[in-house]
């Protein structure tokens, strides 16, 4: 599996990395318990999946909501930044989004990744970045070291169909 995340996605995953799980809700979980301490704040998108307030604060970390306003849902990097502080620990981001469906475009995810590398160095501590996403891991090099990203067979196939 090492071999094959380090071929799709030109980053070299060690295998002691790879972590098999059940479903993706234990990957974010876990990720979750790994990185988060106490009085942590976790940032994650609005409308989301349903577990994840929940999650988060299970966690023992301080749930932060950036809205995404419809009728486009569009990531909002802005509104994300904004979001941020010397207590950001980490942020949940999909692509495609649950619920909405939107599929990113990676130049806003680049910018993203860019913008968490800067609020990193700003207060001094790594933001991790956890969910379903691709495209902003290899954005900068702070992103391959602190991303926490999830593969789940049935999402995989589903991209694979929408790019064919
Ligand atoms: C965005 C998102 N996160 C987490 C999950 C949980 O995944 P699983 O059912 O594999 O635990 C889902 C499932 O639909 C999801 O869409």
């Amino acid at each position: 599996m090492a071999a094959a995340l380090t071929a799709g996605l030109g980053v070299g995953f060690a295998a002691e990395n790879v972590f098999l799980t059940r479903g993706a809700g234990g990957a974010i979980a876990l990720a979750l318990s790994t990185v988060v301490d106490p009085g942590d704040e976790v940032v994650f998108l609005s409308p989301p999946w349903f577990f994840y307030e929940a999650m988060i604060l299970a966690s023992g970390a301080t749930p932060v909501r950036v809205r995404l306003e419809p009728p486009a849902f569009d990531l909002d990097v802005d509104a994300i930044i904004a979001a941020l502080g010397p207590r950001t620990r980490a942020i949940i981001v999909n692509t495609p989004h649950n619920p909405t469906g939107r599929i990113y475009p990676a130049a806003t995810l680049r910018r993203l990744a860019e913008a968490l590398a800067e609020t990193a160095g700003r207060y001094g501590r790594p933001v991790w970045v956890m969910g379903y996403f691709r495209i902003c891991l290899t954005a900068t090099d702070e992103m391959v070291e602190r991303s926490l990203p999830v593969f789940a067979r049935a999402i995989e196939q589903a991209k694979s169909s929408l790019n064919a």
